[in-house]
């Protein structure tokens, strides 16, 4: 009884432990990134702070999305996405609702001032500048002929 209950225990923090792999989002998080940069970047945009390209054309503003409070509760969220809502076209025939979580599961992990995306990988190293083309010497004078 008391053994089963430690080994319980034991496979709990094994899950967790995986769960929280450093270095790796959540494989939540990831879909959700790609579900959004796929379907709903274009009008919310790339960082979700609501500037994306396609919102000009709709004459309304879409509103920003990154990491805030959710101003609706999810239950709402969720059926303006999957339904649709004025503007903005229902996703229910293109991912499930499970698919929905998941962007909103990214968006709430979103910065709000900036739309930084916590498991972004760390901008790739500008590439280092090539070396100065070292001055060309003059070409060794032939060796004087002898004679
Ligand atoms: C064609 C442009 C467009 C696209 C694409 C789009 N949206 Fe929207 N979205 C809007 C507009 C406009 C609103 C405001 C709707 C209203 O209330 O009239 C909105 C509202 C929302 C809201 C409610 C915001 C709040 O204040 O609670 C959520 C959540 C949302 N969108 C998520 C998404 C997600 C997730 C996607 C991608 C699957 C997406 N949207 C794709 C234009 C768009």
């Amino acid at each position: 009884m008391r053994r089963t209950a430690v080994m319980g225990w034991l496979a709990l923090g094994g899950a967790v432990a995986r769960a929280e792999m450093p270095g790796k989002a959540p494989p939540d998080r990831e879909r959700g990134r790609d579900v959004y940069a796929r379907d709903c970047a274009a009008c919310h945009g790339p960082t979700a702070l609501g500037e994306g390209p396609a919102a000009a054309a709709l004459g309304v503003p879409a509103p920003p999305l990154a990491g805030r409070a959710p101003v609706r509760a999810e239950a709402e969220q969720l059926r303006i996405i999957l339904d649709g809502q004025g503007a903005m076209p229902g996703y229910a025939a293109v991912f499930d609702e499970a698919d929905a979580r998941k962007v909103l599961l990214w968006l709430r992990a979103l910065d709000p001032a900036t739309g930084a995306d916590p498991d972004a990988k760390p901008p790739a190293k500008p590439p280092a500048k090539p070396p100065a083309t070292p001055p060309t010497s003059p070409p060794a004078a032939p060796p004087a002929k002898a004679g």
